[in-house]
């Protein structure tokens, strides 16, 4: 999504599109990505897998290419955009091994942050030589230590890019951290054969890798478990699908709240249940900064790590403190540190959290957050993707989520692929293999009473006396009638406009929805 020129990108089989924002049916351009079909019968399209922005002026590209990734640039400017040529007329392209997967099935991640790319991927055709690769920067890339198994089997669903290092939220003068999301073999759980768990893990914006230990390798590598669970049994939706990171403002990235989309690997009841839940950076940053595991190399069993840990504390990023002491990068962390960070890269609690939507037979695949303020106070409005090309928008009321509205998105049942949100326009761009969708975050016009409005429970909808509005467009100072947690009976309407069918379920049950509001759709 690029706010700079006023176009949404997308990558395809062997396509890169330009949607004009002001109207996405419009397909202003498109540049095609040719593979390599002659090499191989099948599987040797050029599946588009990085689509990213570098600057005001360049976006970045990455490819399956028929099993043998390459990247390349775009030059894009006032909606024309084209693949960076030499002067020969010749494609400019990349090696773009370790950045993109070979597979197009593999799940990767990548994210520029500050000019750097940060990909979690693999690096070989086989796909078992798992990496995190940050490279394009001015130093030499980095990646993580394969003989260590840092990653065992990883899926990735995203990465985030959290600036901590702004000083307004930060005296300690700690550094940008670079944060991915996957789930993996969980080698910590023997008693179980291909138990999956989900993590977090998170590098520093500033490593630079060791001197002599750790050479070109991260020193700041650290992963913790995130487990959301039930809570009466415990019963655990262990695999992670999407990630969505809300950050209140860039000031208040300790606000930060991550909200997660899980399935399991096991069943339960009806098959395919997917969870949401949501874990606090208060709670990410209590488990980096605790205890590390230990695994005995002779057992393969893990341990909590309880013996005195060396100075400064492996696997932090350079602060403040640190500094003062001499030590002003990676390249001087002394080896005692980075040979104790080899080791002891998993945390040793574990990121906890209960489902705050619970979903029998659909699965969850993407999910984004919007921050809406409403009449009264700020909801955070979760537009979660399923696999059938439905889109679920759910409140949460006093601790508990509430479906209020469902969108069918596309024609034919197909996985939402992703969802872009315009936090500024307040629209959604949803994705499947063939098509994208642009919905509005709301549509309080489709309310046509009061009551139907006030009862839609929508945080974005209230009722101006005469129409459903936006909250958003509300004078100052209005008395808009909503009534998003059900519970405030100076909201009611006029009782003579209620129409007794509309009228709210029992508090516990879904307020479900089913609205047909394609607003613009473009077909691939
Ligand atoms: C943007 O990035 C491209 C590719 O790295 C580079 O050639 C160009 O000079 C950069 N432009 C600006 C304005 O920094
Ligand atoms: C996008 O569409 C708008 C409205 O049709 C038009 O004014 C604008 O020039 C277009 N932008 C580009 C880059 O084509
Ligand atoms: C886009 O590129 C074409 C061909 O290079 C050129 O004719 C056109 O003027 C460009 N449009 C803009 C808005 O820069």
């Amino acid at each position: 999504l690029s706010k700079e020129d006023n176009m949404l990108y997308v990558g395809a089989r062997e396509t890169l599109l330009a949607l004009n924002l002001s109207d996405i049916s419009r397909l202003r351009r498109d540049v095609s990505a040719p593979g390599e079909k002659e090499r191989c019968k099948t599987d040797c399209f050029n599946y588009i897998k990085i689509l990213l922005r570098v600057n005001a002026t360049h976006l970045y590209v990455c490819g399956t290419y028929a099993f043998s990734p390459i990247c390349a640039y775009i030059v894009s400017h006032t909606g024309n955009f084209s693949l960076v040529r030499a002067e020969t007329g010749e494609i400019v392209t990349e090696d773009g091994r370790s950045r993109c997967p070979f597979n197009p099935e593999y799940k990767s991640t990548a994210i520029i942050a500050d000019g750097e790319l940060y990909a979690g991927t693999v690096s070989n055709f086989q796909g078992n030589e798992p990496i995190i690769y940050k490279s394009l920067g001015q130093g030499s890339a980095l990646k993580t230590e394969n003989s260590l198994n840092w990653l065992q089997d990883p899926a990735f669903v995203g990465s985030a890019y959290i600036q901590e290092s702004l000083p307004v939220g930060n005296p300690v003068g700690d550094d940008d951290k670079i944060y991915f999301f996957f789930s993996e073999a969980g080698k910590e759980f023997d008693f179980f054969d291909n138990t999956i768990v989900s993590r977090i893990a998170r590098v520093c914006k500033g490593d630079k890798g060791g001197e002599r230990v750790l050479q070109k390798k991260w020193t700041t590598f650290l992963k913790a478990q995130l487990l959301c669970s039930l809570p009466d049994d415990g019963f655990p939706f262990n695999i992670i699908q999407d990630m969505f990171v809300l950050t209140p403002s860039k000031e208040d990235w300790k606000n930060t709240v991550f909200y997660g989309v899980f399935t399991s690997q096991w069943y339960k009841g009806a098959s395919g249940s997917s969870a949401v839940c949501s874990f606090t950076m208060d709670q990410v940053e209590r488990a980096f900064t605790g205890r590390y595991r230990e695994v005995n190399r002779e057992t393969q069993q893990w341990y909590t790590y309880n013996h005195p840990v060396p100075e400064p504390r492996p696997g932090a990023c350079v602060t403040n403190a640190v500094r003062s002491a001499g030590i002003s990068s990676s390249l001087h962390m002394p080896d005692k540190v980075l040979n104790f960070v080899k080791d002891h890269f998993l945390m040793d609690s574990v990121i906890r959290s209960q489902p705050l939507l619970l979903k029998r037979s659909v699965r969850y695949t993407q999910i984004a957050v919007h921050r809406v303020r409403a009449a009264r106070r700020d909801y955070d409005v979760l537009f979660i993707g399923t696999d059938e090309g439905r889109l679920h928008k759910a409140i949460n009321v006093n601790g508990k989520m509430h479906i209020i509205e469902e969108l069918v998105l596309f024609p034919e049942s197909q996985p939402v692929q992703h969802i872009e949100l315009d936090t500024d326009k307040g629209l959604l761009y949803v994705s499947s293999f063939s098509g994208l969708v642009e919905v509005a975050v709301a549509n309080c016009s489709n309310y046509q009473s009061c009551g139907e409005c006030v009862l839609s429970r929508d945080p974005y909808c209230a009722w101006t006396g005469r129409q459903c509005a936006d909250v958003r467009q509300a004078p100052a100072g209005s008395h808009w009638q909503q009534d998003v947690d059900g519970a405030d009976t100076s909201a009611s309407c006029n009782k003579t406009t209620i129409n007794p069918r509309m009228a709210r379920p029992s508090s516990s049950r879904e307020f479900l929805q089913e609205i047909l509001q394609v607003m613009r759709f473009s077909v691939f």
